[in-house]
């Protein structure tokens, strides 16, 4: 799997308490377009686990190549993930990251077993991009890359 290159996303979701979740992830792909579905699969180890299996809605920032901090940052396991780095809430009322490539919102549409991970599917209720954004960041080989100076 570390041959197959991909770009790098950070979900967001909130628990019933109101606290903000998310994580690193490069498992996120598009599903359908009719009705439009994306798919994540966070890890049963995570800390986030429950917050986003349990969550209606959740979010998805697909990350530019200046925000490799940000995915080192949502990759650690830490508590104060969000208290650095240009966040702002959303219309959905959960977190937004300015300078991402694409936020896509979905609520959940269906979550399935997919061993130590689940699949979480969403139904893509607003999608926002930055048409100012530059190239997206890739991850391959267990690297960050930046496809233009790369
Ligand atoms: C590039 C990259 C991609 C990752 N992709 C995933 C993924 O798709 N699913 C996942 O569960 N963890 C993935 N991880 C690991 C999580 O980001 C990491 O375990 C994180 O600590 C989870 O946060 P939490 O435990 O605070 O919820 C990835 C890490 C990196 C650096």
């Amino acid at each position: 799997m570390t041959q197959f290159g991909s770009g790098v996303t950070v979900p967001v979701t909130a628990d019933d308490s109101g606290r903000s979740w998310g994580f690193t992830a490069s498992a996120f792909c598009s599903v359908a377009l009719d009705p439009p579905l994306v798919l994540v699969c966070p890890a049963r180890s995570a800390e986030s686990y429950n917050a986003f299996v349990n969550s209606r809605r959740f979010a998805i920032h697909i990350l530019g190549s200046d925000q490799s901090d940000v995915a080192m940052r949502f990759a650690e396991k830490r508590t104060d993930k969000f208290e650095e780095g240009r966040w702002r809430q959303a219309a959905d009322g959960l977190p937004a990251l300015d300078g991402a490539l694409a936020r896509v919102s979905c609520v959940t549409h269906a979550v399935h077993d997919g061993g130590d991970h689940a699949i979480l599917i969403g139904r893509v209720v607003h999608a926002e991009v930055d048409e100012a954004a530059g190239a997206p960041l890739l991850y391959f080989r267990r690297r960050f890359l930046d496809p233009v100076a790369s």
